[in-house]
């Protein structure tokens, strides 16, 4: 199976980029201190799909967020994943097609989606790229 680099180096804090991964949409976002304090300040208990940002990120790198861009209801691909776009009441994402939100750890919080959005298996090759798959 094919595995895809992404060069971290340009993307500044509360920026991100779409590629792809095996033919589907792949979000690469850099969170801002802020969207890392946001995400670690929600209960566990009030979340659909309980996860930490920790458990979803990297140790030490907890300020990168790589996840599908498929929302878990039908496929959707949501917005927010560039600066300026609509990221729904959470500040992570927001699905257009049914209204599902995602928090700054894209962890669903609102809408029909059932699932956080995937993070795909990856290592830090570098400090500033990433290999998925
Ligand atoms: Fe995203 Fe339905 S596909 S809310």
């Amino acid at each position: 199976l094919s595995t895809t680099e992404v060069d971290l180096s340009k993307i500044e804090a509360g920026q991100g980029i779409v590629t792809s991964f095996r033919k589907q949409p792949l979000f690469v976002r850099h969170l801002t201190p802020k969207e890392i304090t946001e995400a670690d300040a929600v209960p566990l208990g009030e979340l659909r799909d309980p996860q930490t940002l920790a458990q979803r990120t990297k140790p030490g790198k907890e300020n990168w967020l790589i996840t599908l861009g498929v929302c878990t209801h039908l496929g959707c691909i949501p917005l927010g994943i560039h600066e300026g776009e609509n990221r729904g009441q959470f500040g992570g994402y927001f699905c257009p097609c049914h209204g599902s939100q995602y928090d700054t750890a894209a962890r669903i919080r609102k809408g029909p989606a059932p699932k956080n959005l995937a993070v795909p298996p990856y290592t830090f090759s570098s400090d500033t790229t990433v290999t998925v798959g």
